[in-house]
């Protein structure tokens, strides 16, 4: 039996993206052998200015539409990063492993800072890091993720190899992602050339997945398009980057191949495309909304399960995180 971890910061509400790209594998996981583990990572969070309210308020949003997507406590282990510091005292050790040069090249780095490399916080830098420690502080193998993850999961595999070899053991086992294919990014509703993201600072970029029905069809009708119908083949849509993701997330969400929605919409407008992908997503998205909001309304038992999920990640994560101590040479505690 392996061990599945992964996670998901609790900055702003989830989205379409990461529903499809990550959360309904992790529900999918469950049904299998292998232990899962699911992390709030709010520490991860902080390494951008978070309002300290806020980040308490989504923290527990998140936790709710992880439950409302079908995560199921009883089943799964869902806690948040904070609770557990296996994860920040394996990630130090992870600080002292790493290479700068490795983490210079990191594209998500460099994405989000941009031209203000000199400005950003140290922890947006070691970001990486952590992200290895919350994965081999429960010696999990495999790691559902959304292709942009896949830099940093590559990069853990290095952080364990070095560790491994520099301490002369066999510690820390080597990750591999799970990746849908047909969902691996999902891209933003207003440019098909960049990800649909939480961050992005237009809501019309994106499907949050609390949205109501009419904000879901209002952000589908306005979801940029060109004017050519659509075409018979899929590589009609390689120079079609806005037309390509509607198809694909369409799909997706009817459990079809982008092959078969095309063979049905061909030679078609989007206007009808639109007004049944709109459709699809209202039947899939919205009861996740409202369930949302029925966890919302008892944070006691929010809390309660957040609890419980801590101490059952601590169980497994602290006597690994002890032994990655005494290899380095600390004493014991
Ligand atoms: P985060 O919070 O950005 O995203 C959570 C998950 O959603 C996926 N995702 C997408 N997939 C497809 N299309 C998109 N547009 C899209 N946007 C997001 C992400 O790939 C991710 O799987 N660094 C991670 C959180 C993390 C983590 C970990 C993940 C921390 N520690 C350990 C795995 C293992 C992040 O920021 O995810």
């Amino acid at each position: 039996m392996a061990r599945i971890f992964s996670g998901i910061q609790p900055t702003g509400i989830a989205t379409l993206g990461n529903y499809l790209g990550a959360l309904r594998n992790w529900v999918a996981l469950q049904e299998g052998e292998d232990d899962c583990v699911f992390c709030l990572v709010d520490m991860h969070a902080i390494t951008n200015f978070q309002d300290p309210a806020a980040l308490r308020e989504q923290t527990r949003q998140m936790a709710a539409l992880l439950l409302a997507c079908g995560i199921d406590p009883a089943r799964s282990i869902l806690f948040h990063q904070s609770a557990v510091s296996a994860h920040a005292r394996l990630a130090w050790i992870f600080n002292c492993v790493a290479r700068m040069g490795w983490l210079k090249r990191m594209t998500q780095f460099k994405d989000k800072a941009g031209k203000n490399q000199e400005e950003v916080s140290t922890g947006l830098f070691v970001y990486p890091n952590l992200m290895a420690a919350d994965i081999h502080a429960y010696h999990a193998t495999k790691v559902p993720v959304g292709d942009d993850q896949l830099q940093h999961l590559e990069l853990a595999n290095d952080i364990a190899e070095k560790f491994n070899h520099d301490y002369g053991v066999t510690f820390f086992p080597r990750i591999e992602p799970l990746i849908l294919k047909e969902s691996a990014r999902v891209m933003s509703l207003r440019d098909g050339t960049r990800k649909m993201s939480k961050s992005d600072p237009s809501d019309q970029s994106r499907i949050n997945m609390t949205d109501t029905a009419d904000m879901i069809d209002q952000k589908i009708r306005k979801a940029k398009t060109d004017t050519a119908p659509l075409p018979d083949n899929l590589h009609d849509l390689v120079e079609r980057p806005e037309a390509r993701n509607l198809v694909g997330i369409f799909a997706t969400i009817t459990g079809q191949t982008p092959h078969q929605v095309l063979n049905h919409f061909a030679g078609s407008g989007f206007g009808p495309f639109k007004s049944q992908l709109a459709e699809a997503l209202i039947a899939h998205v919205e009861p996740i909304g409202a369930r949302t909001r029925e966890y919302l309304d008892d944070t006691a038992a929010l809390d309660q399960i957040l609890r419980d999920g801590a101490q059952a990640a601590a169980a497994i994560a602290e006597p690994i995180v002890a032994e990655a101590e005494r290899l380095v040479g600390f004493l014991p505690r």
